[in-house]
């Protein structure tokens, strides 16, 4: 099948990846159809709403082309199986969380929706398909997939018409929040196969906008371990810096002039060096536990106890942010009413997955504390989910009392002890600090977990201020 014969795209998994990813392969291929189908009806009902601002994720620039596409040769819908049966190429966008229970809980990748898929693209595609992991996944997955599809294509049941299927895997490495730049200015696109002409037909699709020189192609595990391993290596450079802030504080220096220091060796590099209150988001952590259960499995656990020392820095960093605010406070938050600055994992995406705001406002409600919250993007639902306040089925727990979300910065700040920036929304970076100032407790502390703060004009309005990785 050459590019020329593909008519319809069928992507499994509506979710961050899947949504925008499709939206830019149907702005670019306006002649085929592309089809995204997920389980979750809620989740289809908000991407085909009407009102742009009611869609399910938050990323810059998509509602433009969601607006170009949707109902021409866009589609949202759960009907699963007649999507696939049409399909010349599916791309298996669905989530794969840690397993939680089980051999392997806690570090090893959660496979079921992706035997699921697999199983059901066995049932129902007709002919010759591409299917393509688009999901980040454990090394050897193809391998699987590709026994699923064998086992369904050799038993009885399905063996009416002849279909055939070749399994590559496309990682993604898109960011979110810069999801449709990332996807339409790549720095590289990764194809893993050994089926040429299936990798050709991939290439083709994305040509359309990716230059030739950006498209890499390897065998099919190098792609699935280059992609733990990309996210491996950026979640390492963030413990690193993190570590770092934690000397800078105790000595005096500056975590961003060591910094820029350190990035200005081009053989380092100057991104990913911003220090903070820890990574957060759906994968860094999943994927390098992923790693590290891959390989204690093969029997490397000096490699394994390395990546895993990434990660437990991440969360020393964020109960080390939580217990110095605790410590500046007295030493108790009971009763005091403390400004929660920004919830999302980072800026600009509604994301709260492993949000380093979870972890430390936990942290701050055990102290007693009393939390306003305030986030552009982020609903108050989603946070009462987050902190186990209430669970996916709206039931509240007796904490729910100690949160309240605000709309406006002024509200959120009236009476309270202390400010938590821990996202970097740009709005927080032009705060007037006199006028807040003025509607808190006494002494009124600022804790700026992302470095972002103008501190002379914090400190001018009265404020204490603690900044990390600044000594
Ligand atoms: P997500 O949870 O936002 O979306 C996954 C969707 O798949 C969900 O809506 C779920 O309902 C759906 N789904 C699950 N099983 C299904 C089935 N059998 N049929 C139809 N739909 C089904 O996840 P995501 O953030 O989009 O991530 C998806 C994958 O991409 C993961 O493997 C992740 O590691 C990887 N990834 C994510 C990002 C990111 O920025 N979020 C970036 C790169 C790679
Ligand atoms: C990350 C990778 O950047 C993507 O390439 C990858 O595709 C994706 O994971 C994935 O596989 O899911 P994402 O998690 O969306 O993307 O966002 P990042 O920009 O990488 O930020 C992750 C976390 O690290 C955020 O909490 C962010 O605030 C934090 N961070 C990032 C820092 O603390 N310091 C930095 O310098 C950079």
């Amino acid at each position: 099948m050459n590019i020329n014969q593909v008519k319809n795209i069928c992507c499994i998994g509506a979710g961050y990846v899947g949504g925008p990813t499709m939206t830019v392969i149907a702005n670019y291929w306006h002649n085929i159809k592309v089809n995204v189908v997920d389980i979750n009806q809620e989740r289809i009902n908000a991407w085909n709403d009407k009102d742009l601002n009611n869609l399910p994720i938050y990323e810059p620039g998509l509602d433009i082309l969601i607006k170009k596409t949707r109902g021409k040769n866009l589609f949202f819908s759960t009907d699963v199986e007649s999507s696939i049966a049409s399909a010349d190429i599916i791309f298996l966008s669905v989530n794969t969380p840690t397993k939680t229970k089980g051999f392997g809980a806690g570090q090893a990748s959660d496979l079921r929706w992706i035997e699921i898929s697999a199983r059901q693209i066995a049932k129902y595609a007709k002919g010759y398909t591409i299917v393509v992991e688009k999901s980040t996944l454990p090394v050897k997955t193809a391998e699987t997939i590709q026994q699923i599809l064998n086992a369904e294509l050799t038993s009885s049941i399905y063996t009416t018409e002849s279909k055939s299927f070749s399994v590559l895997s496309n990682p993604e490495f898109l960011a979110e929040g810069t999801a449709i730049t990332d996807l339409e200015k790549p720095d590289r696109l990764l194809i893993g196969g050994d089926d040429a002409n299936a990798i050709k037909t991939l290439e083709d699709l994305y040509k359309a906008w990716i230059p030739h020189e950006k498209i890499l192609k390897t065998n099919l595990w190098s792609s699935e371990l280059s992609k733990l391993t990309a996210n491996a290596f950026l979640a390492q450079r963030i413990s690193s810096i993190n570590s770092i802030s934690a000397l800078c504080e105790a000595t005096g220096a500056d975590i961003k002039e060591v910094a820029r220091a350190v990035g200005s060796d081009r053989r380092i590099g100057d991104k990913f060096l911003n220090s903070g209150p820890g990574f957060g988001g759906s994968c860094f952590k999943k994927d390098i536990l992923n790693l590290v259960y891959l390989c204690n499995y093969y029997g490397l656990h000096e490699v394994a106890n390395y990546w895993e020392s990434v990660v437990t820095l991440n969360s020393w960093q964020q109960h080390r942010i939580s217990s110095l605010i605790v410590n500046k406070l007295f030493r108790t938050l009971s009763g005091k009413r403390i400004a929660i600055f920004g919830f999302a994992f980072k800026s600009n995406t509604n994301d709260t997955r492993e949000s380093p705001a979870v972890s430390i406002c936990k942290d701050l409600l055990e102290e007693g504390a009393n939390l306003a919250i305030y986030d552009p993007k982020v609903n108050k639902r989603q946070i009462e989910v987050n902190l186990n306040l209430q669970s996916s089925r709206n039931i509240a727990n007796d904490n729910i009392s100690q949160i309240k979300k605000f709309e406006a910065i002024e509200d959120c700040v009236e009476g309270a002890d202390a400010i938590v920036i821990l996202t970097e929304w740009d709005e927080f970076k032009i705060v007037n600090w006199e006028k807040i100032s003025k509607l808190m407790r006494k002494p009124s502390w600022i804790f700026d977990a992302r470095g972002i703060l103008n501190q002379k004009s914090a400190i001018k309005a009265g404020f204490k201020v603690w900044s990390v990785g600044k000594g």
